[in-house]
This record gives C-alpha cells, structure tokens and sequence, in this order.
C-alpha cells in the first residue's frame, strides 16, 4: 500500500512536470497574463478608496468607477464618457482591465504610465474637473485618508504624487488572468472550442497578429487606423499627432487590447462600432484589405469571446468620512 502510495505520488509529480513543462511548449505570439502581487497591500487599499473617491471630482458624483465600472468591464460602455456636468468626451473609455501591460497610457499615449495618467481624470474638465490643489486639499482634509498616507508614505502632507502613485499601485492589481485561451496557451487542448482554434489560427494568418500581440494582445504599439483604407470618423482627435505634431503620427492610436473584448463594447478610439463582428469586419478591410466571410468572422468572435478572463473579485471599499473642513463639493461649478 506505501508502494502504491509512493508511485501515486512520483506519477502525479510527473503528470505536474509534463502539464508545466508543455505549457513552455505552446510558443505562441500571445502570452498568458500573470496575476499581480503587490508588495504594498496598504497602498493597494488606499489606492482602491481613491479610485471609489466621488470626492476627487468637483460635483462630488463622478469617481474613476463611473467611468471605469469594476463591476462590469472595466469601462462605461458608452460610445464616449459623460463627465462632470454631462459634458460628452471626444473619445471612448478604455478597459482599465490589464491597462498596466501596456506601453503607454491613453489612445494617443500622451502618459507613460498609470501615476502619470492619473493625475488627467482628476483635473479633466470633461471628466472630473476638479484643480489638482483641490483635490489634495480634499484628500488632507480627510483624516481617514491623512492616517493612511502616514501609514504608506511616512508623511501626513498628502501630494498630488501619493494620490495617483497608489490608484496606480491599485490599478496594477487589475489584471484578469485564466481565461479560456490562457489555459490553452497552459496546454489544456480542451479549454478552448474548436471554432475559437480556427479564428486564432485565422487570427494569425490574416495578420491580427501583427499588432495585437503580447500578454494583452495590443497595449505594445502604435499603429495606423486605416492603413489600408482610410478611417471616417466623426471623433476630432488625431490620434498621435495630437501629442507629437507630426504628419507621420495623424491617425497613429494605441492599439487597444483585446482582453476581455467581448464586453469593453462599443469599440474604437470613437466608439464607433457597436459590435465585436462590424469591428471585425472593419478591422479586416481597412487594415488588411480584406474582406471576411460570414464564417470567417464567427469564427474571429469566437476566438475573442475566449480572451474573457478572471476579473479580480473587489470586495467595495470602505471610504474614510470628511472632516469639518473638508471642502464641499460643487455640482453645478
Ligand atoms: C468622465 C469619465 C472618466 C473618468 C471620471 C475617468 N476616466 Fe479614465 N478614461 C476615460 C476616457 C474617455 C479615457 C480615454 C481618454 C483618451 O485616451 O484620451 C480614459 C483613459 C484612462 C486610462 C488609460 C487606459 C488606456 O488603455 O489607455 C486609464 C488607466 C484611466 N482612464 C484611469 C482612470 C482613473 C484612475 C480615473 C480616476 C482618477 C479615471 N480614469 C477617471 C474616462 C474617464
Ligand atoms: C496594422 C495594425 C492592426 C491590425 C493588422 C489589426 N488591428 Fe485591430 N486595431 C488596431 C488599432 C490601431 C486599433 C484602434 C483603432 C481606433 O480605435 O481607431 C484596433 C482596434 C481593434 C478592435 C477594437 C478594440 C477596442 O477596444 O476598441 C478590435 C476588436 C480589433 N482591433 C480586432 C482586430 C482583428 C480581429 C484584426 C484582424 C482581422 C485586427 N484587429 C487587425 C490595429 C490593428
């Protein structure tokens, strides 16, 4: 029996080695997302009360989660955000849903990294609209969030800087691994259905790949919208040209991931295409000249409907209340 036992045990050991050593094997464009360990839980909390913050915004109603709904797909899912006083964005929200693995921060990438990014919602005025000294000042006037900052960056005079550096400590934390593909890419042949193997080879052949790759599929690069056909779009922004000036970056945009595609609709820097299918279509004439039968489209959703992945469970936050001083908020400033 304590043979029997024994080589249960080697077998299972072996098993274990072959299940790890072939998910090395799957040596594929796209790379499965690794879950992220803060080493800072504290910054991690205080960054997530932030990010629930109505506070940080000058009518006190709009948070980061208004437009980047947790409980949902990371976005708002409208064809560009409302913010502070119902002003239209001229631009759609993206995920922030794996936003850390990418290059640059934006459609145009005018932030380098999440701390840089943001500090822009905040002062915004079609966001949150509220000056970045007032924001401070709200945050120091909340003892709640004075003892934190203590706590995390051995001062109690809050800046703009501890602000942002733990919502971006928090947003780090909101990768979304183990999806479906994530589990092939580990070697598990059934993870995936066979019509979402043929869109990812399909994927691949007609040349996706060539600019949605990596962890995120996209995140890495800067790249033509309309590199085959021209773009109508009714958005005034340029894209890259819009940070650098130059003719060569016009219409240069971030290309987006595709982690969890299947519900940051709508899609595109306008929000233009209502559908994962018409942003397939569009996708396959204006930057591959080519133009996608019905199977052939089904099967590219398919393949992206299994890049869902785990969305981190986020238990609400509790927010630390004002003070007497704290300044009030103004709805209709
Ligand atoms: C009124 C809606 C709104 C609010 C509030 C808002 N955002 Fe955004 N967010 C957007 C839009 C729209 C964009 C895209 C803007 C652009 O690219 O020019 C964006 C972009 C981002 C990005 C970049 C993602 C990427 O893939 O490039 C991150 C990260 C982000 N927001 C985090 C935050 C944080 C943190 C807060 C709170 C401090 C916040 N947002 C508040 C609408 C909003
Ligand atoms: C030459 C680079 C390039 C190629 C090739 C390419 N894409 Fe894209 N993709 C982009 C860029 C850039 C955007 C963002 C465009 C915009 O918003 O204006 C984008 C956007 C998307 C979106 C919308 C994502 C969102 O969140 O808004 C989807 C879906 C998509 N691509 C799928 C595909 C598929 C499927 C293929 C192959 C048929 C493909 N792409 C080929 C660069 C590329």
């Amino acid at each position: 029996m304590k043979a029997l036992t024994a080589s249960v045990i080697v077998f299972s050991t072996i098993c274990l080695t072959a299940t790890h050593a072939q998910a090395e094997v799957r040596n594929e464009p796209i790379k499965v997302i690794e879950p992220y360990v803060s080493e800072s839980p504290e910054k991690v909390e205080l960054g997530k009360q932030l990010f629930f913050d109505p506070r940080l915004s000058m009518s006190g109603i709009i948070s980061c989660n208004t437009c980047h709904n947790l409980s949902y797909s990371g976005t708002d899912n409208l064809k560009t955000s409302i913010g502070h006083k119902w002003q239209a964005g001229p631009v759609n929200s993206p995920t922030v849903f794996n936003s850390s693995l990418q290059i640059a921060q934006f459609w145009d990438g005018r932030a380098l990294d999440l701390k840089e990014q943001a500090a822009g919602p905040i002062a915004a005025n079609v966001e949150m609209a509220m000056p970045h000294t007032l924001a401070v000042d709200v945050i120091q006037s909340i003892p709640g969030y004075r003892s934190q900052v203590e706590a995390v960056y051995g001062t109690n005079q809050v800046t703009l800087d501890h602000i942002t550096d733990a919502i971006a400590e928090f947003e780090k934390t909101l990768v979304t691994p183990n999806a479906p593909f994530d589990r092939w890419l580990q070697g598990d042949d059934n993870a995936i259905t066979e019509q979402q193997l043929a869109g990812y080879q399909l994927f691949k052949q007609a040349g996706c790949v060539a600019c949605h790759y990596g962890e995120a599929l996209g995140g890495k690069s800067f790249m033509k919208m309309g590199l085959v056909q021209p773009y109508e779009s009714d958005s005034p922004s340029q894209g890259r040209y819009d940070v650098t000036g130059k003719e060569i970056d016009r219409f240069m945009f971030k290309v987006p991931t595709l982690r969890n595609v299947a519900i940051t609709y709508p899609y595109f820097h306008d929000g233009a295409a209502n559908t994962l299918e018409e942003a397939t279509q569009i996708m396959g004439q204006l930057q591959l000249g080519r133009n996608f039968t019905k199977d052939e489209l089904a099967n590219l959703v398919a393949f992206m409907e299994s890049l869902t992945g785990e969305r981190p469970k986020i238990s609400l936050p509790l927010l630390p209340p004002s003070g007497e001083n704290t300044p009030r908020p103004n709805p209709f400033q």
